[in-house]
């Protein structure tokens, strides 16, 4: 690997000024450093808002944003002023939505094992949808519901018996997941009836989500086929394909657009015949592509022939994926956007561990130093959100960038506020 990082994977506002820096949205990535500091998730606005439009576009009322790729108040309002509705899959999630101004209405609450309290949260603030994950699920909303005089509307979750191909941590529509009802037992069958005659329930259809970082539309198809067969025979108002559209993270890979992926599983229904308001919840494909996050060159350790260690001030903490699902991603240098990047690295964090590796096999431009600023492509999904505060880090900052004008979003931890929950 030579070339400079390609653009497909920058942020669709990005561009390089005179000097060789990256700018996004208007803003140079030294300008933000300076502001800001590091590590920082810079997220381009308008191309948040853009893969909103693409879904509503494509999926029309009732498409979701599954906010477990990042959420806070800014990301919720933006998805939600695009015509979205927001997917939360836990009680905080919910809050946070709910804080954001978006109507309960417009959420749709997962989840395999939701608690007493967090049926009880989503039933008093009247969430517009509950995906129900389990017969006992079934039995907690009756318990609660019953004598109240209120009903919930609720989609059933089933596993369609789709082995997607990504990684075994993210299939979820296996017949041995932990998520949802059977199909190809008849369990799911049991569930909607179930549901149907609940008086508690107001049942509007069926859901499945078969994985996340799927590349392959057939994995799609065959399961929008299960569902639609399913849907037809219940003859339900709705059916929701779940998420998990692949984006790229590397120069070699090559993502679907959300309107592929759209008209793919419309086709499927349509053939089939399905006359329920089919819809999706795409996280990664809104939000992924839509971020880098910058990082700040503490150490370097040559090992003559052998590796460079490039070390920054972040890590597994900002972005655990690498850890977790052994994720690739690229690195460059904002300050040298054109330049080759001839120097292999790894590219790892801070925390006390030899598995901290942010990217095993990264390229930037020769001459990299200590200072310098280094940077992931492709961070604006399960980063910031899946990330923890290990070794008590700081949390980084994530601003978001519109036509020049740069705002924070979520602001960096302080020391303080690692007390938070500390009793002394
Ligand atoms: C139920 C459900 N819907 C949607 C998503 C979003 O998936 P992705 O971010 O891959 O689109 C997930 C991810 O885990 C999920 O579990």
């Amino acid at each position: 690997m030579t070339d400079p990082i390609s653009h497909k994977l920058l942020p669709d506002n990005s561009s390089v000024d005179d000097d060789g820096m990256l700018v996004i949205a208007g803003v140079r990535m030294d300008t933000l450093v300076a502001k800001y500091g590091t590590p920082l998730f810079v997220y381009d606005e308008a191309h948040i808002r853009s893969r909103c439009q693409q879904a509503v576009q494509a999926f029309g009322e009732g498409v979701s944003y599954a906010s477990k790729a990042f959420l806070c108040t800014a990301m919720a309002r933006l998805a939600y002023e695009q015509g979205m509705h927001i997917d939360v899959a836990t009680m905080g999630e919910a809050y946070v939505a709910l804080e954001a101004g978006v109507p309960a209405s417009h959420l749709v609450f997962h989840g395999n094992n939701k608690s007493k309290t967090e049926l009880q949260y989503a039933i008093e603030n009247q969430i517009g949808r509950i995906v129900i994950d389990s017969f006992d699920e079934i039995d907690r909303l009756e318990s609660l519901l019953e004598g109240s005089g209120n009903q919930i509307q609720a989609l059933i979750r089933v596993t369609p018996g789709i082995q997607a191909s990504t990684h075994e941590y993210v299939t979820t529509g296996q017949d041995d997941s932990k998520f949802g009802f059977t199909v190809s037992n008849g369990i799911a069958e049991n569930a909607v009836s179930r549901a149907a005659s609940s008086p508690f329930i107001d049942l509007l259809g069926i859901h499945a989500h078969i994985g996340s970082q799927v590349f392959s539309l057939d994995s799609f198809r065959k399961a929008a086929e299960v569902l639609a067969n399913l849907s037809n025979h219940f003859d339900l108002p709705e059916l929701s394909v779940g998420g998990g559209l692949g984006v790229a993270y590397l120069e070699d890979e090559q993502s679907l657009t959300i309107e592929e992926w759209g008209q793919a599983i419309k086709s499927v229904c349509d053939e089939a015949g399905v006359t329920a308001r089919v819809t999706s919840e795409p996280g990664r494909a809104i939000v992924a592509s839509s971020a880098i996050t910058l990082y700040s060159v503490g150490t370097i350790k040559e090992l003559d022939g052998i590796r460079t260690y490039v070390a920054v001030d972040g890590g597994m903490h900002d972005n655990p994926r690498p850890a977790l699902y052994g994720s690739g991603y690229e690195t460059f240098m904002p300050s040298r956007v054109l330049d080759s990047r001839t120097s292999q690295i790894t590219l790892v964090g801070k925390h006390c561990e030899s598995g901290d590796v942010l990217v095993s096999q990264g390229y930037v431009p020769e001459g990299l130093t200590v200072g310098d600023m280094v940077a992931t492509p492709v961070t604006g999904a399960y980063g910031h959100s899946m990330g923890s505060n290990y070794n008590k880090v700081l949390r980084p900052a994530a601003v978001f960038i519109n036509e020049g004008v740069d705002r924070l979003v979520i602001r960096r931890e302080t020391l303080s506020d690692l007390m938070n929950t500390d009793m002394g």
